[in-house]
């Protein structure tokens, strides 16, 4: 027998009580799964919100559900229930066998059956879910349906409300870090980060992989690691995992005795799970190991000046394999010039040649400029080869006002290619003074001066892994190459 109309209202209002009592974000979160669970008769509820990057989910709140499935491992937006990152509801009759379902097996373990997942919308776009769970198989009613589409609603204000909130403390702390030093200001967010930290340390350890713009999960995974009977008797759970290295890291203090117990936690992981990838560390080992990706105040290259990183070297790579693969399809059959301008080409070119499945010849040209205003373009460097009758894809770092790749335009169709395209990597659209055509763009930028990744300032720069923004102070208007 479905609820009332009347007692779904005053559950809403219960609800909407807690929503705005002054309560942590995670306890309101828990209070709401709880009384959801209840109105519709379930076993369970969590509610969750996706990551920054929309690649991952994170919980925030949740009831009747045991460590060992809410921290069963990453959970991915693109597999799990993935429908409701496009807005719907999903409904699942059986867990273990339905292929929306990541973790089948655990669900079948847990004694879950039926799954209900519904969008939590900021206009119209799908920020989160509420995910209602029960033993037994069964059904939703409309009613079911419609009232926690109306919990959605209200944790979609409580989402926005919580992220205003942390938006607004981190632009004081970044105003106060300017004032103390001009150097380095933190990320600012864009997306909740709900997670509450056990320990000041992983919270340390987080703002400097958001300043990297390494993504990062806190606890995901609960590593069964002794059972008594079917009973699991005794379980790890790392502080962080990192999907783009694919790694799990325990935060350590030099405190012998813990560590001790932890290296002997981390022995019998290993033993149980070899295929997991997980380290130890303390403060000074997790920041050699930024360094060895080239990141943080041990790296080797210079990244004092760079105010924020805007994409991480994960995030280039994907974005450069995509470009490689919308190219070859585009050519295929064909042979194809690759043109560049040195220098800051060099590693976008690197990269994405190595990715294209087509035969590739190279060339480059190098310029400099010159007149008052540094805008009249000048060839220092013409092509080896000659182009005429080829394919000739025009491979860019970063396109600007457009003037310098309007002059490299015409000056390449004067020598009548069978076609002219142009790739670039980054695309910084707002200073566009002359419109060229852009066939293959990688990122569109903001209106700041960005180096990294070939990108340089005044020579500097061009070997960082990332592209990142440098601090408009540094600036003094000139124009490089
Ligand atoms: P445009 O002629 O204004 O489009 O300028 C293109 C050239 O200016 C690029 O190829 C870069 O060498 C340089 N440039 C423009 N913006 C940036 C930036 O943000 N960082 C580094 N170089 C830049």
């Amino acid at each position: 027998m479905g609820r009332s109309r009347a007692s779904y209202y005053s559950i809403l209002k219960q609800i909407n009580k807690v929503a705005n009592s002054a309560l942590s974000l995670k306890k309101i979160c828990n209070s709401i799964a709880k009384s959801a669970a209840k109105a519709v008769q379930a076993n369970g509820c969590r509610i969750l919100s996706f990551n920054p990057q929309k690649e991952y989910l994170i919980t925030i709140g949740a009831y009747g559900l045991s460590d060992i499935y809410l921290k069963k491992g990453p959970l991915d937006v693109h597999k799990s229930l993935p429908d409701i990152l496009d807005g719907k509801v999903v409904f699942i009759a059986n867990a273990a066998k339905d292929e929306r379902v990541q973790y089948p097996k655990v669900a079948l373990a847990q004694g879950i059956s039926s799954i209900l997942g519904i969008p939590v919308l900021e206009k119209g776009e799908a920020i989160g879910e509420i995910r209602i769970y029960t033993r037994e198989p069964r059904q939703f009613s409309e009613a079911d349906r419609s009232f926690l589409l109306s919990v959605a609603d209200i944790c979609a204000v409580i989402f926005e409300r919580a992220e205003l909130h942390q938006l607004l403390e981190q632009d004081y702390k970044a105003s106060e870090k300017r004032r103390k030093s001009s150097r380095v200001s933190s990320l600012p967010a864009t997306t909740l980060r709900p997670t509450s930290f056990a320990h000041p340390s992983e919270e340390d350890f987080a703002k400097l992989l958001d300043f990297y713009c390494i993504e990062w999960l806190y606890e995901p995974r609960s590593f069964p690691l002794r059972w008594e009977g079917d009973k699991i008797a005794e379980m790890f759970t790392p502080d962080f995992y990192l999907p783009e290295l694919d790694l799990y890291i325990e935060l350590t203090t030099l405190k012998q005795n813990l560590l001790t117990e932890k290296n002997r936690k981390l022995r019998q992981l290993r033993a149980l799970y070899p295929e997991v990838n997980i380290r130890l560390l303390n403060k000074s080992d997790f920041l050699k190991l930024l360094a060895k990706y080239g990141y943080g105040p041990l790296g080797e290259a210079k990244v004092e000046g760079v105010d924020r990183v805007l994409y991480s070297h994960a995030k280039i790579q994907r974005r450069v394999r995509t470009l490689a693969r919308h190219i070859s399809r585009d050519y295929t059959g064909q042979r194809l010039v690759l043109v560049g301008i040195l220098k800051g080409v060099v590693c976008f070119m690197a990269d994405l040649m190595q990715h294209l499945s087509l035969p590739v010849t190279l060339d480059f040209m190098a310029i400099s400029y010159y007149g008052s205003d540094g805008q009249v373009v000048k060839i220092t460097r013409d092509l080896d080869s000659s182009i005429t009758g080829q394919h000739v894809l025009m491979v860019e770092d970063i396109v600007d006002t457009g003037m310098t790749l309007n002059y490299i335009l015409s000056h390449l169709s004067a020598h009548n290619p069978a076609s002219l395209r142009v790739c670039t990597l980054l695309d910084k659209r707002a200073r566009r003074l002359v419109n060229v055509p852009l066939d293959y763009v990688g990122f569109e930028v903001p209106d700041e001066f960005v180096v990294g990744y070939g990108l340089d300032y005044k020579g500097e720069y061009r070997n960082l892994p990332f592209i990142g923004i440098l601090h408009p102070e540094l600036i003094k208007g000139t124009k490089p190459r």
